[in-house]
């Protein structure tokens, strides 16, 4: 006698029955690069179609998305001229975006990415002094919630950020909640990212703040610290080089778990995909996998193709 799997595979609506894992549309977050100006929109060549937008034509490209079921965004600022003042100006980009993007798309859960790597002159994510760095990320992310971010989320990892921005909410009256990037590691996957937001660092890289990806426990030390400090929801960056990573959080924090399905992931399915190496469907494929992991949100640039194929997908 054996067992007979096949019986379960034998069409669609078989399969779909025994389908363990499923994705909804309101798992994705869709990151957003936001520049100054108005009527703007910018190809970033390494990254198929996404574009740097200005807060006009980025409203009109949300709305759309909103209509085919978009929930939440990530913002980044790519500021025209760097300075890390800007980075806290109520006159920056991402306090303009999220003011705008709050009155006229109400709806949006709209989180922002609070760094200085688009401010900084050399791109790092700091300015030279870790405690230093911590005072400025939190006068960003308190500028962010004074302007009506749903959800701040500091992705430098300087030791003590959440901490220093808990605080800083706190003594103003905000209870805007923080998603730390808790575990980002100094991966090689970032490089689109840095050409969509200008913060290639000028010299050496980040291996002095961002993680060491050969550190699981470690990991589970930077979640927990960060929890301890103040963080509502924690994040896994990258996912798919990190599913293990994934699980491990997910099965020892009882806390949002969020994973950035990064550029490079991007740019990597996109050329297995343009150059006919692999069907479309490898796009859900590592979705579902990451989900599988036990990501409860994914911010991935993938979002406006689920928003569109899922239901194909996923019903007969
Ligand atoms: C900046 C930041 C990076 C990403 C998100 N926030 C790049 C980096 O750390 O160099 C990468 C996102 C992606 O690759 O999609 N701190």
């Amino acid at each position: 006698m054996f067992k007979r799997f096949r019986d379960r595979r034998i069409d669609k609506a078989t399969r779909l029955k025994y389908q363990e894992t499923f994705l909804a549309k309101s798992d994705f977050i869709l990151p957003i690069f936001i520049v100054g100006g108005k009527n703007r929109i910018e190809a970033i060549s390494s990254m198929k179609n996404i574009n740097r937008m200005s807060i006009d034509m980025a409203l009109v490209y949300l709305k759309n998305l909103i209509s085919r079921g978009l929930k939440s965004i990530l913002i980044f600022g790519v500021p025209d001229k760097k300075g890390i003042e800007q980075a806290y100006s109520n006159d920056g980009v991402v306090q303009l975006a999220v003011k705008e993007i709050k009155s006229k798309l109400p709806d949006l859960t709209v989180i922002t990415d609070v760094c200085l790597c688009s401010y900084t002159h050399d791109g790092h994510c700091h300015i030279g002094d870790n405690d230093a760095t911590c005072e400025i990320l939190a006068k960003i992310a308190l500028s962010h919630a004074e302007n009506g971010a749903d959800i701040v989320a500091p992705s430098d990892m300087m030791d003590g950020r959440v901490y220093y921005i808990k605080k800083a909410l706190n003594d103003n009256g905000y209870k805007t909640p923080i998603l730390s990037y808790a575990a980002k590691f100094v991966s090689n996957f970032y490089g689109p990212f840095r050409e969509a937001a200008n913060s290639t660092p000028a010299y050496g890289d980040r291996k002095t703040y961002q993680m060491n990806y050969a550190n699981p426990i470690e990991a589970m030390e930077e979640i927990e610290a960060d929890i301890e400090e103040g963080a509502s929801m924690i994040m896994i960056k990258p996912a798919l080089s990190y599913l293990d990573i994934i699980r491990m959080a997910k099965d020892r924090f009882k806390i949002p778990t969020y994973a950035y399905n990064v550029s490079g992931e991007y740019a990597a399915l996109n050329y297995l995909i343009d150059n006919e190496l692999a069907k479309e469907e490898i796009i859900y494929e590592i979705l579902v996998s990451i989900k599988r992991a036990g990501a409860d949100k994914i911010v991935s640039y993938f979002t406006p193709y689920i928003l569109e194929k899922l239901d194909e997908y996923q019903s007969l």
